[in-house]
C-alpha cells in the first residue's frame, strides 16, 4: 500500500437506491477512509443491476490455460477478467451487503463467481487452496430488518468472511446494521462505529 494512493473499491450489491441503508453506510465509509487519504482513488461497483451468471462456456473457460481458450470462451470470460482486474487493483474494500433471506443478494453470489477465479484470485497446492489477493483490507457493512449479526440464522456475515478469506482477504472489519426493524436506533450505532473505525 506504499509508493502510490490508495485505491478504494467500494461494491454495493443493495437493489435498492432511495434509503438503502447498506448504500449509505458504504457511502460514509468511503468518504471517511478517503478523508484520511488524500489522493486516494475511489472506484465504485454497482451490482444493483445484477451482474452475468457463470455459463458452462464460462466455468470451461475458467479451467482451460488461456491460449488454449477459443473465441467463445474469450468472450464469455470478459465480464470476469474485468472485475477481477479491477479487485486485484484496489487496496482497500467497502462492500456493502444488505442480508437477503439469511444469507448475501444473488448479485454479490454471482459477483463472488466472477472473481473467484483459479490461477488469478487463488490457486491450488497441496496443502489446500491458496488466496492470491492478500494485502488488502476490507469493510463489509451488513444491514438486516429481524436477523441479528452473529446469531445462528446469520448465513450472510461469516460467509462473506470466508469468501474474501478464501482469496486471501483476511483483514476484514464488519459494520453491522442489523436489527433495524426492531431498533432503528441501531443504523446510528452503526454510523458511530464507521466514524470510530476510520479514525482509528
Ligand atoms: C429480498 C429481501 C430479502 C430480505 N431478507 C431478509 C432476511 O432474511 N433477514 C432480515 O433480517 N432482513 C431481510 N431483509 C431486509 C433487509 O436486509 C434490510 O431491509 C436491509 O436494510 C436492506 O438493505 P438496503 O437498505 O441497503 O437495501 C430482506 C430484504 C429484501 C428486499
Amino acid at each position: 500500500m506504499t509508493g502510490r494512493p490508495q485505491r478504494i473499491l467500494r461494491i454495493d450489491s443493495s437493489a435498492r437506491y432511495e434509503g438503502s441503508v447498506t448504500r449509505e453506510l458504504t457511502g460514509r465509509l468511503v468518504e471517511r477512509l478517503s478523508a484520511l487519504a488524500p489522493g486516494a482513488e475511489i472506484i465504485e461497483r454497482d451490482l444493483g443491476p445484477g451482474v452475468p451468471v457463470v455459463t458452462e462456456v464460462s466455468v470451461g473457460a475458467y479451467f482451460t490455460p488461456p491460449d488454449q481458450r477459443d473465441p467463445a470462451q474469450h468472450r464469455a470470460l470478459a465480464p470476469s477478467d474485468a472485475l477481477v482486474e479491477e479487485l486485484r487493483s484496489a487496496d482497500v474494500l467497502v462492500l456493502g451487503v444488505p442480508m437477503y433471506n439469511f444469507t448475501v443478494p444473488a448479485a454479490l453470489k454471482a459477483y463472488f463467481d466472477l472473481v473467484a477465479r483459479v490461477g488469478l484470485t487463488f490457486r491450488y497446492t497441496e496443502q489446500g487452496p491458496v488466496g492470491l489477493l492478500s494485502g488488502k483490507s476490507a469493510y463489509v457493512v451488513v444491514s438486516t430488518a429481524g436477523v441479528e449479526v452473529g446469531s445462528t440464522a446469520d448465513y450472510t456475515t461469516d460467509y462473506v468472511r470466508q469468501f474474501l478469506g478464501f482469496l486471501g482477504i483476511t483483514e476484514v472489519q464488519v459494520v453491522a446494521a442489523d436489527l433495524l426493524l426492531a431498533d432503528a436506533g441501531r443504523l446510528d450505532l452503526a454510523r458511530q462505529r464507521i466514524d470510530a473505525l476510520a479514525a482509528a
